[in-house]
């Protein structure tokens, strides 16, 4: 369906045509006083230069010419010359019918869809998740669906950190532990064991303990940096090593991504791109585009614009090991492989940024990926505590996600139990439900790129613009509709009636931006605009709820419009929050 904007603007077209004046002027954007009008027309104020004309006049000819048009209740020319309009309440009512016919709620799909990767998750494995990686899965997820909903095909990757020093550490730190492992007697040449010679919580504990180690070890760094490149360089046994590494973390992995009700398309990683680097390394040497800069190779990426210094991407060390540029350099030959994605977007900490300019730039000069390859950094702020800092636990210790998790459910719990009584188990669902909401919208009401507070009190609250609130307004709606059904009505069948009171109206605009609004979205790679979007329109409609007798309303027709102005209203909020990567309880 075409946006309600693009239908009035059509309108409007029209009408400076028809009053012989240039249709470009007849842009019409939502009203900036909401009191006085719905939408506006600013162009006559634009054309009069041209037209050497006074903007009112412009304005009243135009406005002539929207006599009888059906779209506009009112069509008013106001000075110095801006053209003020209502539209008609039987075309919004008409207009929303047509949307809750339409399964895709009025969004159209690309005429050219497009193949989309989003590189987004980013956690290395062995290490445990943390809040940092938080932000990148909340956003990517929904990056992906907007994506989805429009109609392309869009390939989610988690691009694991599967390849670095954290192996060789893990390594180095079982041979010390354990040395009497085959992986680690170099004689050995059997079949190495398919058990992992640790859980996840060990390994958990491994890893930090190597860590710490190896910082204050000189010796015990280089045997980690050595296992490092032996693992990269094949080694049998360390790959094995792996390969346990790998199964134990993926696995749980898996299980925080699914309570994060985030789904990659995609398990690959570092380690997968590792085999394209020897071929993509010999085609830059033979082009020409890398050469040796004190031992490393090197392919300069600086262009005459830059203002700031941008240092050349790095390929290989001067000891001939790869590094971050590289692997996503060949990660790119991988996807080229095997996608020919048209658009590639990047959901990672805006602090790498110089990295994936460097990365970009290399890839579009030496041919890595297409000409017309859209390669998108999506760069995120951080997640501070209330104190302005990077968030941390009360102890000030690197915040692990489940904990965070954690913590807000029980928050969440204590507000769900103190509000009425049900099942306790049915209230715990309901505390995952509403958490997970109260985390995500909390960050995905933010603009991506900027830094924010996350304050738990604030999130879970059921006031102000929050998930919880949300929620609460789509389960108010949900709570409604289910009496008109125990009534003994039906939900089909029902149309929108031409709206009664300004609240219901207002309701009705809000609904109707819908598809525009995704539009934007959309195009601008910007979740944060939902969650203004519903926080508008749930305010819309409790607005409209507090005055109106809904389910009391004696004349049928009445009763029934409200119902499908409701149910249509609770469809579009339900696909948003889905966009956003969350859902609603029956109850709360
Ligand atoms: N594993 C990286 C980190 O934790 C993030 C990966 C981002 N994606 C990429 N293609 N480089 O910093």
């Amino acid at each position: 369906m075409k946006t309600l904007l693009n239908l009035i603007t059509a309108e409007m077209e029209q009408a400076f045509q028809a009053a012989d004046y240039d249709p470009s002027y007849a842009k019409v954007t939502l009203s900036n006083r909401p009191d006085l009008c719905e939408y506006q027309c600013n162009g006559a104020m634009a054309a009069a230069k041209a037209y050497k004309k006074a903007p009112i006049m412009i304005a009243n000819d135009v406005v002539e010419h929207l006599k009888g048009c059906e779209c506009f209740e009112t069509a008013e020319a106001v000075n110095p010359g801006f053209i003020n309009l209502k539209v008609s309440p039987a075309y919004v009512a008409a207009y929303l019918n047509e949307m809750a016919q339409d399964p895709a709620l009025g969004v159209e799909k690309e005429v050219n869809p497009k193949t989309i990767m989003v590189d987004y998750g980013g956690p290395n494995v062995a290490k445990p998740l943390h809040v940092g990686h938080l932000r990148s899965a909340i956003i990517g997820e929904s990056v992906k669906r907007i994506a989805r909903l429009k109609g392309n095909k869009v390939i989610g990757d988690i691009h694991l950190g599967d390849w670095g020093y954290q192996m060789g550490l893990i390594i180095t730190e079982l041979q010390k532990r354990q040395p009497e492992l085959p992986y680690f007697d170099e004689n050995f040449a059997g079949e190495y064991p398919e058990e992992a010679p640790f859980t996840i919580g060990e390994l958990e504990e491994i890893y930090p303990t190597a860590s710490a180690y190896a910082k204050e070890h000189e010796e015990y760094r280089e045997k980690a940096l050595q296992a490092t490149y032996l693992l990269q360089n094949g080694h049998r046994g360390y790959r094995a090593i792996w390969k346990h590494i790998m199964h134990v973390s993926v696995e749980d992995l898996k299980k925080n991504y699914q309570n994060l009700n985030v789904e990659f398309d995609l398990w690959k990683g570092e380690a997968d791109a590792q085999k394209y680097i020897p071929d993509m390394v010999e085609m830059l040497k033979e082009k020409g585009f890398a050469h040796y800069d004190e031992g490393a190779l090197v392919v300069d990426v600086q262009e005459e614009t830059d203002k700031k210094e941008v240092p050349p991407c790095m390929i290989l060390k001067s000891d001939g090991a790869a590094l971050y540029d590289t692997t996503d350099l060949a990660t790119l030959v991988e996807r080229e492989e095997l996608y020919q994605p048209d658009e590639v977007i990047y959901v990672v900490d805006k602090r790498q940024e110089l990295h994936f300019v460097q990365v970009f730039r290399c890839a579009k000069k030496t041919g890595i990926v297409r000409p017309d390859v859209d390669l998108k950094f999506l760069g995120f702020g951080t997640m501070n505590g209330k104190d302005g800092k990077p968030f941390k636990t009360r102890e000030g210790g690197v915040m692990r996600l489940e904990n965070l998790i954690r913590e807000i459910n029980e928050e969440m719990l204590k507000k769900i139990t103190d509000n009425r009584t049900v099942s306790e188990e049915e209230a715990k669902k309901t505390a995952q439900t509403v958490g997970l909401a109260a985390i995500k919208y909390g960050d995905l009401s933010n603009q991506a790129s900027k830094d924010y507070v996350f304050d738990v009190d604030r999130f879970t609250s059921f006031e102000g613009n929050t998930g919880p609130y949300i929620l609460y307004t789509i389960v108010r709606i949900k709570s409604i509709l289910n009496k008109y059904v125990e009534s003994g009505a039906s939900l089909d069948g029902l149309s929108i009636c031409e709206a009664g009171s300004g609240f219901e109206k207002a309701l009705m605009l809000e609904t109707a931006k819908f598809n525009d609004m995704i539009d934007t979205v959309y195009e601008e790679t910007a979740p944060h605009k939902i969650c203004a979007y519903i926080y508008d329109t749930a305010n819309a409609f409790n607005k409209f709820y507090h005055e109106t007798k809904i389910l009391t309303e004696e004349d049928e027709k009445k009763r029934a419009g409200y119902i499908a102005l409701l149910k249509l209203t609770k469809e579009v909020l339900e696909t948003c929050i889905d966009l956003l990567g969350f859902e609603a309880p029956e109850r709360m």
